[in-house]
Parts: structure tokens; sequence; C-alpha cells
């Protein structure tokens, strides 16, 4: 079931959302060679307790950090560690605040020094597929008008779109419904109304979509062990279209 948001919840998400976003800024702006993601986390929690919210991550099924940092055939999920990124590595952010109530949840992936072109092709169309999703997010559209935008960017560049991890609802609950693949047909699921808020997440390989999980129960890898990017926004349709909650201001 989905739950629509009336105006006095959208705006406690987008409160929590652009904290989130503010984090992530923030983050993105640390991110250099022989820094390690554990520094990262620490500097989420900093930054979050300032801020007044609560990490929305840590705890969570029993995950025990604030940030998930992914690294390079890292999907998602990659737990912070004492390894220094170096120049070369692309980290996916992924970061959820609780404000009021509420969460805010996005994703970003930003490269370490200098990046292979690939790798660089590889974030730039994970973007632009989410933001070709995000377009579709219109009242009277369905769901899969978002999904299949998502896909189509995607697979034009050569890459391929993660099945086995999906976007979802979110407000007073990290995971609502509706489950958002980044793959699918125009025209078929639930059709998108005013009130919802989305968070819309692609997870792109540069080879196959196949993934696993290690032995740690949480980091999302490479079947073939080649990159991944992420990126993620929390979207609320509006009468007049999708607005993003955690745009970067
Ligand atoms: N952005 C991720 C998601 O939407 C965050 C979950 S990671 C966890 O699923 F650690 F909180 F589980
Ligand atoms: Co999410």
């Amino acid at each position: 079931m989905v739950i629509l948001k009336l105006p006095d919840e959208i705006e406690r998400l987008r409160t929590s959302n652009g904290i989130v976003a503010e984090i992530l800024t923030e983050l993105r702006e640390r991110v250099k060679p022989g820094v390690t993601t554990r520094e990262l986390d620490r500097l989420s929690e900093t930054l979050s307790r300032k801020s007044r919210v609560v990490p929305a991550f840590k705890g969570y099924r029993g995950y025990p950090f604030a940030l998930c940092t992914s690294v390079n055939g890292e999907v998602v999920h990659g737990m912070p560690s004492d390894r220094p990124l170096i120049s070369g590595d692309i980290l996916s952010l992924d970061f959820g605040v609780i404000y009021k109530g509420y969460y805010g949840d996005a994703a970003i992936t930003v490269p370490v020094g200098t990046v292979s072109a690939t790798a660089q092709r590889l974030m730039k169309v994970t973007e632009q597929g989410l933001y070709d999703g995000i377009e579709q997010a219109l009242a009277g559209n369905r769901l899969g008008d978002v999904s299949a935008a998502v896909q189509r960017r995607v697979e034009a560049a050569g890459f391929s779109v993660v099945r086995d991890f999906v976007g979802h609802g979110i407000g007073r609950s990290m995971h609502e419904d509706p489950q958002i693949p980044n793959y699918g047909v125009r025209g078929r699921g639930i059709q998108l109304r005013p009130g919802m808020v989305l968070a819309i997440e692609p997870m792109v390989n540069e080879g196959s979509y196949r993934v696993k999980v290690l032995s740690d129960g949480w980091t999302v890898i490479t079947e073939d062990g080649r990159l991944s990017a992420h990126f993620e926004h929390s979207v609320a349709i509006m009468e007049n279209g999708p607005e993003i909650l955690s745009r970067i201001q």
C-alpha cells in the first residue's frame, strides 16, 4: 500500500532530505586520496549531530555504520573501513537521516583523484539515468515509465541496470511501497499520484548486472569485478511536477 503524504509531511521530508543533501556535499568535498571511508563515516555522524538529526542507517537491520561507502566493484551497502582511498577509485556515498520522524535518503558517486574515462562515463550515465527517471515521476504517469526511462539511458550507453536492488517509497519508514526497479516497461505498474514520495536509486554496472553479497552480510559487489555506480534522490510527486527533495542547493 502506497502512503500519500500531506503537505506538512512533505515539508518535513523536505527538511530531512535537504540535510542529507548538505551532508553529502560536505562529505564529497573531503574525498581525496589518503582519506579513509571510516573518517567519512565519523564525519557524517558529527554533521548529523550538528544538524540535530539522527543518522538513519546505523542500527537499521543491524547495519553498524551511519554511512554506506561502496568502492569500485562494490555496488551498494559497502562498509566504511581503514583502507585509504587511492586515486582512480570511484566511491559511492549513500546516506540517510531521520528528522521529526521522517526519513531522508540520497546517494552520489564521486571520483577519487583522477579516474578513467570509463569510470567518468559510468558515473555520468548513472546520474543521467536518475534524472531521466525523475522526469517521468509525474502524476498520471505509471511507475513503469520511471523504470523504463532509467533503463533506456543506461543500456543505450552499454552499461547494465542492477536487478537485485531497487528504489522505494519513503516517509515515516525508510522503505515503503512501492518498490522502484530501475528496469521495466512503459505504461505498466501503479499510477503515480500527488503526495507520493519516491526514492529513485539506479545502481549501474559497467559489465554484467549480476551481483553477489559478501559474507559480511552487507557488501554487494559485481559478480564480474567491474565497476558500479549509484545515485539516489528522494522525489515528491507534486501537482505541478516532481520536486527533488534531496537536491543540493
Ligand atoms: N539508501 C539505502 C537504501 O535505500 C540505504 C540502506 S543501507 C542500510 O536501501 F544500512 F541502512 F541498510
Ligand atoms: Co534508498
